[in-house]
């Protein structure tokens, strides 16, 4: 039976590629891939029939889709990976068996390794929290942003939709103060940026720049990712390894 391989792609660095998602690529002649996947993994997509998968609506697309299985096994590129925000539910669930994931590396796993932080440092965070606050606006009886935002808490937020100014005052609010964030513009993709300071410091820091695509007709969210905690700028040394030793690594005796 052919199937639909929904292959985690990275943020774009065809190098992030897991060797089981090259391998099931190699595999298929046909590929919907979104931008800007079709360029980055150019290499890796010659000779392949490539279409961009937004440009169907969901009939049209599955209609595609059975008319490629008949003829071999179909790959989609999937941005970082199914775990959060993939946009392919739909087309996993109606295919059911016929599909298969693959995981590959996030962008909070791409995001994580530029800045070499790890994302919850016992003694500086407690833990981490995954969220858009475009979802949050769109879903009824979500919470704020300000409400998960707190002290001891790493926020990672995708498809951001607010201005910075205000971004920065709602986690300002939320965290009682100022702490550090990280703005992650196209991980792994040419044009990347990564702009580091603190709520109070980062709209001087990013300028002009529209890391979020609020001025573009395009409404795509930007492929930018925001992180914001005291794990961004804590440090731990011989003491904090000491210590995680004894509570977690060593031998009970
Ligand atoms: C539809 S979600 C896809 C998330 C994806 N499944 C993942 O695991 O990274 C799109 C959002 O992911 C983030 N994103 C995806 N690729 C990125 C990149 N190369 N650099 C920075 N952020 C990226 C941005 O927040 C963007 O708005």
């Amino acid at each position: 039976m052919n199937r639909v391989y929904f292959i985690g792609a990275g943020p774009g660095d065809p190098s992030l590629l897991t060797l089981k998602g090259a391998s099931l690529l190699a595999q298929c002649q046909a590929v919907f891939a979104p931008e800007p996947f079709e360029e980055t993994f150019v290499e890796l997509l010659r000779g392949k029939t490539v279409r961009i998968p937004f440009d169907f609506y969901f009939d049209e697309l599955l209609e595609k889709i059975e008319e490629l299985l008949i003829e071999g096994n179909v790959a989609f590129l999937v941005p970082g990976d199914l775990t959060f925000y993939a946009p392919f539910q739909a087309l996993i669930d109606v295919l059911g068996d016929r599909s298969e994931a693959v995981p590959g590396v996030g962008t909070v796993n791409a995001a994580s390794a530029y800045l070499k932080k790890t994302l919850d440092l016992p003694g500086a965070c407690n833990r981490a929290v995954i969220t858009s606050p475009r979802i949050l606006e769109e879903e009824k009886g979500a919470p704020a942003l300000r409400d998960l935002a707190a002290p001891g808490v790493t926020l990672l937020l995708y498809m951001n939709h607010l201005p910075l100014p205000q971004l920065a005052e709602q986690l300002r609010a939320g965290y009682g103060g100022n702490v550090p964030i990280a703005i992650a513009h196209r991980l792994g993709l040419p044009g990347q940026e990564v702009v580091t300071g603190s709520l109070d410091d980062i709209v001087d820091r990013v300028g002009d720049r529209d890391f979020f695509n609020l001025e573009n007709k395009n409404r795509r969210p930007a492929l930018t990712l925001v992180i914001v905690g005291e794990t961004l700028t804590a440090t731990v040394g011989k003491a904090w390894w000491d210590d995680r030793r004894d509570k977690i690594w060593k031998y009970r005796s």
